[in-house]
């Protein structure tokens, strides 16, 4: 069986001189099993005619929001439902712009908001439109949307520059929608993550706690379940939307999350301990409003349980991932967690910038083993979280 057998595509095309590949790749999804049927924007329809999508795709073309007789047949609605994967090629910087501001300007843009279907993009500009920070800032927004893109390829442009921003050969994009509905590498698998802040109880009213967002275990959760695994989520004080794919367990204090992830720890395969959990509890949790008073006030600090290093000792342990986030002492400080916690690589972030790390939506990391050292460069979290897994996949399953 071809590997998009019974997949039903719908293909936007937008204004970009590459959409004259567009019938290429219709022919490319064709080839792999797919039915295809294509969107073509106002910007598209500028660059190529709705004949050769409608020839090639041997159906009709879908080209306006506000078509009584489409609306009849297949309209919008319709459209998002039937699609079992939404690929926009060529993608412009216009359709990505219009796609990372939520807005409904279009059928393009409906359709994708309508739709509960994979989305792909594609995008095809100028080099320099596609290193803009507009393009960069619009792309993180859909990444973390979940939409996947298709990155574009570096070589000479029709504009006669030379630079990323050519659309990837039709033949790769095709294969990239068949990655979508093929098992990956982590099928079957179950990875328990913890993220977010843990909240310490001083009294009814307050609290001790951190700037954990819960975007980076997020980011992390999303790329698991891209790539097939079962995953639970066990998360503390977060300032983000949970994926509604994963199994996810809301605790406050650090020995409730401890609790948690030990009840829940058999049969994983892997645990990354994403949450910023506190080292230290109040020993006697007021029961009523400490009341304001002129004198110094002092509060008795015990340790909390070490949720890391109790996983990693157990008998039948999972690959055991563990967080450090350090403001001094970056490489030493991290070697020093991973010998002392007994996990099988530590994940290195620097929290004293203001760029990336806690509640920002980007980061940069060291992903380190006894063995092994490897920089991330700054970027969207959704990417570090990707390349994060992609490594545990290489080095460790
Ligand atoms: O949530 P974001 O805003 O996106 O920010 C992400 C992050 C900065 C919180 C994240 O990338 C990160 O660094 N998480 C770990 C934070 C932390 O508690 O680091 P640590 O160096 O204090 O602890 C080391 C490791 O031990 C961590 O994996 C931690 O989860 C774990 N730990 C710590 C204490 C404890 N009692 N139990 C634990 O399991």
């Amino acid at each position: 069986m071809k590997t998009l057998t019974n997949k039903r595509i719908v293909l936007g095309v937008s204004g970009s001189i590459a959409a004259y590949k567009a019938p290429d790749v219709v022919r490319r999804l064709q080839d792999l099993g797919a039915e295809v049927r294509a969107i073509l924007t106002q910007g598209g329809a500028k660059f190529i005619t709705e004949l050769s999508l409608q020839a090639t795709s041997k159906n009709k073309v879908h080209n306006n929001l506000w078509d009584n007789e489409a609306e009849l047949s297949m309209g919008h609605i319709e459209l998002a439902k039937w699609a079992d994967a939404i690929l926009i090629a060529p993608a412009s910087a216009n359709t990505i712009a219009n796609l990372s501001a939520g807005k409904a300007c279009d059928l393009l843009t409906n359709v994708v908001l309508a739709t509960d279907a994979p989305v792909l993009i594609a995008p095809a500009m100028n080099q320099q439109m596609y290193a803009s920070s507009a393009v960069k800032d619009n792309l993180s927004v859909l990444l973390a949307r979940n939409i996947k893109l298709i990155s574009p390829e570096f070589g000479e442009q029709a504009c006669g520059d030379v630079g990323e921003g050519r659309l990837t050969e039709p033949s790769k994009i095709a294969k990239q929608v068949s990655e979508v509905f093929s098992s990956t590498k982590l099928t079957g698998k179950k990875i328990l993550i913890t993220l977010g802040a843990t909240i310490e109880p001083i009294d009814p009213v307050r609290y001790l706690s951190n700037h954990s967002s819960g975007k980076m275990g997020m980011a992390l959760a999303r790329a698991s379940i891209e790539a097939g695994a079962k995953v639970t989520l066990i998360y503390g004080n977060v300032s983000i939307p949970l994926s509604e794919e994963s199994t996810n367990i809301l605790v406050g204090s650090g020995e409730e999350m401890h609790q948690a992830v030990m009840e829940n720890i058999k049969d994983q395969d892997v645990f990354i301990a994403c949450a910023a959990v506190s080292d230290y509890r109040v020993k006697n949790i007021e029961k009523n409003k400490i009341k304001k008073e002129n004198t110094e006030l002092t509060l008795e600090l015990i340790p909390n349980k070490d949720i890391l290093v109790d996983v990693c000792k157990l008998k039948q342990k999972p690959i055991c991932i563990g967080f450090a986030a350090e403001t001094q002492n970056l490489i030493e400080n991290a070697q020093n967690k991973l010998k002392n916690k007994g996990c099988d690589a530590i994940i290195l972030n620097d929290v004293s910038k203001r760029d990336f790390g806690f509640k920002n939506d980007e980061n940069e990391v060291v992903f380190l083993t006894k063995k092994y050292s490897q920089k991330i460069e700054k970027n969207s979290k959704q990417i570090i979280g990707r390349k994060i897994i992609e490594i545990i996949v290489e080095k460790f399953l």
